[in-house]
C-alpha cells in the first residue's frame, strides 16, 4: 500500500504525533537521552525485552526497535485486541506502576508497554507492538514503500 510522508522538523523532544498509515494510528516519539537510558531498566519486567517474537524491520533489530534511537516509530495497536494505547511518557505514575519510566498504557484491559513499545509481563497483551517499515531523510518521515 502507498507510503505516507510527513516532515516531523516540529516534532519536539518528548513529544508524540500521530500519523495515520493503512487506516492506523502510527505514533511517533521523539525520544530524549533520558528516555533512551530508561529502556534498559525495564529489561528484566518485559515479555519479550530482545523482540525476537514481535514485528519489525530487520534495521529496527535493536535495542531501540528503531532506525534513529531518538525517533521511535511505532503501530499503535495493542496486540491483546487492538486499542490504541495511551502516551504515557511520565516518570513514576502511581496507577500504572510506582517505577514507570514512561511508555504506553492501554486503558482498555490494562496493558502496559515501554517507551520502544515492548510489553510488560504481568499484562495481558501477548507481543510488542509492531514497528512499520520506515525511513527517515533530513527530516522527512516516511511510512510504508
Ligand atoms: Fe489493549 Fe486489551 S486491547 S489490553
Amino acid at each position: 500500500s502507498a507510503p505516507v510522508s510527513q516532515d516531523i522538523s516540529a516534532l519536539e523532544a518528548g513529544q508524540m504525533i500521530v500519523i495515520e498509515w493503512q487506516k492506523k494510528p502510527i505514533y511517533v516519539v521523539r525520544r530524549t537521552d533520558d528516555m533512551l537510558y530508561n529502556l534498559s531498566i525495564n529489561d528484566p519486567i518485559l515479555r519479550d525485552p530482545e523482540s525476537t517474537e514481535s514485528k519489525q524491520p530487520d534495521y529496527a533489530k535493536n535495542e531501540y526497535r528503531s532506525r534513529d534511537p531518538h525517533i521511535l516509530v511505532m503501530v499503535a495497536v495493542c496486540t491483546h485486541l487492538g486499542c490504541a494505547p495511551n502516551y504515557r511518557p511520565e516518570i513514576g505514575v502511581p496507577e500504572l506502576s510506582t517505577d514507570w519510566v514512561g511508555g504506553f498504557f492501554c486503558a482498555c484491559h490494562g496493558s502496559k508497554y515501554d517507551l520502544a513499545g515492548r510489553v510488560f509481563q504481568d499484562v495481558p497483551a501477548p507481543r510488542n507492538m509492531e514497528i512499520p517499515k520506515h525511513k527517515l531523510v533530513g527530516n522527512i518521515l516516511t511510512i510504508g514503500e
